[in-house]
């Protein structure tokens, strides 16, 4: 596995092979990130895993100097699991002007939701990942669906611009008690670490209401769902940001609850950690 952090070395190290599979990533890397680059391996051509801790996609009270920056061991982790290439750029080799050109998805999608809570954020993530796609120009790109919101706004991007890249979704990794791995796990405390899978419990919890009501035929009421699970996450010591049952094809309010596929989405903060997960129903 070769390490390259410029944009000239990623070139001309893709230059002879066949288009890549792409896993963007920020690196802190754990099972979940392995789990996308396995599936990037289905994919026929060189595996290209991307560790960059994108500024743009930060806001500025947020955690981005803090964010863990591992690359020995995540470049031992990526060989493990036979990724060909990483691109680690640093900040100066992919941003080396300010980044006044940016990639902005649209409100109804990129303002709700997490969008609602980090303004700006989609669109950092946007802009850097257009900005993988031309240095690397993959054939594949692999994202988990733990970050459900990310994974619709970019895909919408790549069938806005007729990118020919596919994107490929994966399940989200979980913990044996339920969480979701993420990165960002690694700041809890340990009394927090064990409260932490009661956000997923909670997902599911709401999943369970609206699968009972869809086989009795009672009306689902999202809103007293939602109310109902974030009083839940409160009444445990959370702050939570939303619980919210949406539809799955836009992230938007399901005018039928019962007639359109679902998934509940929410986003709250155990101590200073800020934690996100999704169901599909
Ligand atoms: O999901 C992430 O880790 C990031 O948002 C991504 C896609 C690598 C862009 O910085």
């Amino acid at each position: 596995m070769r390490v390259v952090h410029t944009i000239t070395e990623l070139r001309q190290a893709l230059a002879a092979t066949r288009p890549a599979a792409l896993v963007p990533t920020m690196g802190s890397l754990h099972e979940g990130h392995l789990a996308l680059v396995k599936q990037a391996r289905d994919h026929g051509g060189p595996v290209v895993a991307s560790i960059f801790v994108n500024r743009l996609q930060f806001a500025p009270h947020e955690d981005f100097d803090r964010y863990p920056r591992t690359l020995e061991r995540d470049c031992d982790l990526l060989k493990g699991v036979g990724c060909n290439l990483v691109f680690a750029p640093t900040e100066s080799e992919l941003y080396p002007e300010p980044q006044t050109y940016k990639v902005q998805p649209p409100g109804e999608l990129a303002d709700v939701l997490e969008g609602a809570f980090r303004p700006g954020f989609f669109t950092g993530v946007c802009t850097v990942v257009m900005k993988l796609f031309q240095c690397v120009q993959p054939r594949v790109a692999v994202f988990g669906k733990k970050d459900y919101q990310q994974l619709m706004v970019l895909r919408g991007m790549v069938r806005q611009f007729a990118l020919p890249i596919e994107i490929v979704a994966v399940d989200t990794a979980r913990a044996d008690d339920g969480l979701a791995l993420s990165s960002r796990n690694a700041y809890l405390s340990e009394p927090e670490r064990a409260e932490a899978p009661q956000l997923a419990a909670t997902l599911h919890a709401v999943q369970a209401a609206v699968l009972a009501a869809a086989k009795s035929g009672a009306r689902i009421d999202a809103a007293a769902l939602e109310a109902q699970a974030m009083g839940t996450l409160r009444s445990r010591g959370w702050a939570p940001d939303y619980v919210a049952l949406r539809r799955r094809s836009d992230l938007q309010a399901p005018a039928d609850p019962a007639a359109e596929p679902l998934v509940v989405l929410a986003a709250a903060r155990l101590g200073k950690t800020r934690l996100i997960d999704n169901l599909e129903i």
